[in-house]
């Protein structure tokens, strides 16, 4: 039996294109699919300031297929040197559409994120003020805390003192692995967003260590045990318009996930929405994709849902997703979710 639905299309609030022959590879597989994005920032040297955002920009739309449209929306790597009036300038020009904060060491390629957090007070008291969200990468970095426990402690003593100290400020806590962070969203108010990746509501970390280490499940945040994915899958399926889709698909070559000291990053840009379309349908809420891909987003970014649409279909023969993406710098990995998926 063939079942299809039929929703707005979606859009990616959280994910990274890298840049050259990456980004060449990548880009299509986001832009087949998604209206926009919200693009990271963390290069090597990362996007600072508006200038840089704009230079991305535009090599994100020189490397667009013909016949493809997608608009990239850019974000700012906050560091402790970030000016406040770049800032403010990148937003009113519409060049930058967020600010990103990178706790010093967190993840791939965040050397130059914030160590003291007192420095950045003049950039997010600018952006409370003209209403430019805060995207967040919500892990404390220090080496007595549990990388299991980093979110919890992220939101404890780093996002709820910022979120006091700096009234409307409006903040994205991306790439929500916990409970923690599932209850501290709803028990605010509509200044906070959250974004969920495909593979949290797909995989806990057993996934990655039981029956030897599966570096392709590796990301960062960790995933957690399964309580804390269900917890995710509630969420994403609510209709709780605090909750949206940010994939975090972030393309690394093999050779280096595959390694002793493996990347972090899963990447899932080619498959999410069918992806999407089995873990709702799973949990009964195939209603409520729309909102949590296409609806949600665009609406704490106060900006329009996409017109268009997409249909997903059901068969009864299961979807064959490539393995790999192949770029220059070697094969890509395509997130395999361990069970067979009828969407497309
Ligand atoms: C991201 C990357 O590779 O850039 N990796 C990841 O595991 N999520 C960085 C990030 O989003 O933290
Ligand atoms: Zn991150
Ligand atoms: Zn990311």
């Amino acid at each position: 039996m063939t079942r299809t639905i039929t929703i707005r299309r979606p859009d990616d609030w959280h994910l990274h294109l890298r840049d050259g022959a990456m980004m060449q590879a990548v880009l299509p597989e986001t832009a087949r699919t998604f209206g926009r994005a919200i693009v990271m920032p963390n290069l090597v040297p990362p996007v600072v300031t508006g200038a840089q955002a704009a230079a991305y920009r535009d090599r994100i739309m020189a490397a667009l297929p013909d016949g493809m449209t997608f608009q990239p929306l850019m974000t700012l790597y906050l560091t402790e040197d970030t000016d406040p009036a770049d800032v403010a300038q990148a937003h009113a020009d519409g060049i930058a559409t967020s600010v990103k904060l990178y706790p010093a060491g967190a993840t791939t390629n965040s050397a130059s994120g914030v160590r003291d957090f007192d420095k950045v007070r003049p950039v997010l008291e600018k952006m409370a003020e003209i209403g430019m969200p805060l995207c967040m990468h919500g892990e404390v970095t220090t080496s007595d805390v549990d990388i299991f426990d980093r979110e919890a402690v992220f939101i404890e003593t780093v996002l709820d003192p910022i979120r006091r100290a700096t009234p409307g400020l409006r903040v994205v806590m991306e790439h929500t692995t916990t409970s923690h962070a599932a209850d501290y969203v709803r028990a605010n108010d509509q200044d906070l967003g959250a974004t969920i990746t495909t593979h949290h509501l797909i995989i806990n970390r057993n996934h990655i260590l039981v029956g030897g280490i599966k570096p392709h499940y590796y990301c960062l945040p960790v995933a957690k045990r399964e309580e804390h994915r269900q917890a995710l899958v509630a969420a994403a399926t609510s209709g709780d318009a605090r909750f949206f889709l940010g994939t975090d698909s972030a393309p690394h070559p093999d050779h280096l996930k595959e390694h002793a000291c493996g990347c972090a990053g899963c990447f899932t840009a080619t498959n999410t929405m069918p992806l999407l379309a089995h873990v709702f349908e799973e949990a009964g809420a195939l209603d409520q994709l729309e909102a949590f891909a296409s609806l949600n987003g665009p609406a704490f970014y106060r900006l329009p849902a996409n017109d268009d649409t997409i249909t997903l279909t059901k068969s009864d023969t299961a979807t064959a997703f490539p393995a790999k993406i192949d770029c220059e710098a070697g094969p890509v990995t395509v997130f395999d979710p361990g069970f067979p998926v009828y969407w497309s």
